[in-house]
């Protein structure tokens, strides 16, 4: 039987645009961070930066969706598994607000713009605001590199966990 309180077609198309367009950021980046040669790196992060135009776009509109939406209860299991999904849930959506923040304050508080797959340019001139620079820098790359994988490890964890649970309550 459908159950009514799980979360609505839009949010579950949401969800799996948000897990393509976040696996291939991560991936750019990570790949950018570990490139052999200034020419690859600066062509790959070219690419981070274009797609992280529309990463911003949708991670901005998904998270309205959800504070409007609101959130579901957390799927049955023990206190403490609902406990931790409904903290790596909203978790997950305020590191990805944060990370979609300070990949372009990064660029602006150095006088860059964001140049999407050279079709055009953003640019807000935040040079005043030079101070940000570092910290902004630093943050997307704890995000980018600790929190964010590691969050998504215990999510997954849980998922596939509920999802076996499933299977065997079916079963039996
Ligand atoms: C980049 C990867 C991912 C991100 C950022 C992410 C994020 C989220 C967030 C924020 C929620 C809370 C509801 C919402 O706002 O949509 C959620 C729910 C959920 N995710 Fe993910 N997710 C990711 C990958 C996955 C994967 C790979 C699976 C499956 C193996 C999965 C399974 C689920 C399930 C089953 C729920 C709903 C739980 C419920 O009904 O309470 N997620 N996800
Ligand atoms: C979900 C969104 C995002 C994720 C998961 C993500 C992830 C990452 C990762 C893993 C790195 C490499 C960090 C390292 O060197 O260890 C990185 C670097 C970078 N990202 Fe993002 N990013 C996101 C959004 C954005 C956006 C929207 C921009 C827009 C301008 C951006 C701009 C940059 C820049 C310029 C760097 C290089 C920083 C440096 O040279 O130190 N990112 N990102």
């Amino acid at each position: 039987m459908e159950r009514s309180d799980r979360y609505s077609g839009i949010s579950t198309v949401n969800h799996w645009i948000t897990v393509i367009l976040v696996i291939a950021m991560l991936v750019l980046g990570t790949v950018a961070g570990e490139a052999t040669s200034e020419a690859a790196e600066d062509y790959v992060i070219g690419v981070h930066i274009s797609l992280g135009f529309f990463a911003f776009l949708f991670i901005a509109w998904r998270i309205g969706y959800r504070l409007y939406d609101g959130f579901q209860p957390a799927l049955p299991g023990s206190a403490a598994e609902r406990r931790i999904a409904f903290v790596v849930h909203r978790s997950l959506l305020f590191i990805l607000a944060l990370q979609v923040i300070t990949g372009p304050l990064y660029l602006f508080t150095e006088g860059e713009s964001m140049n999407v797959f050279g079709w055009f340019s953003i640019y807000l001139p935040l040079e005043s605001l030079a101070a940000l620079h570092e910290p902004a820098e630093e943050i997307h790359e704890i995000i980018g590199a600790v929190v964010l994988p590691l969050l998504l490890i215990l999510h997954i964890a849980g998922a596939i966990k509920h999802y076996l649970g499933k299977e065997q309550t079916e079963d039996s």
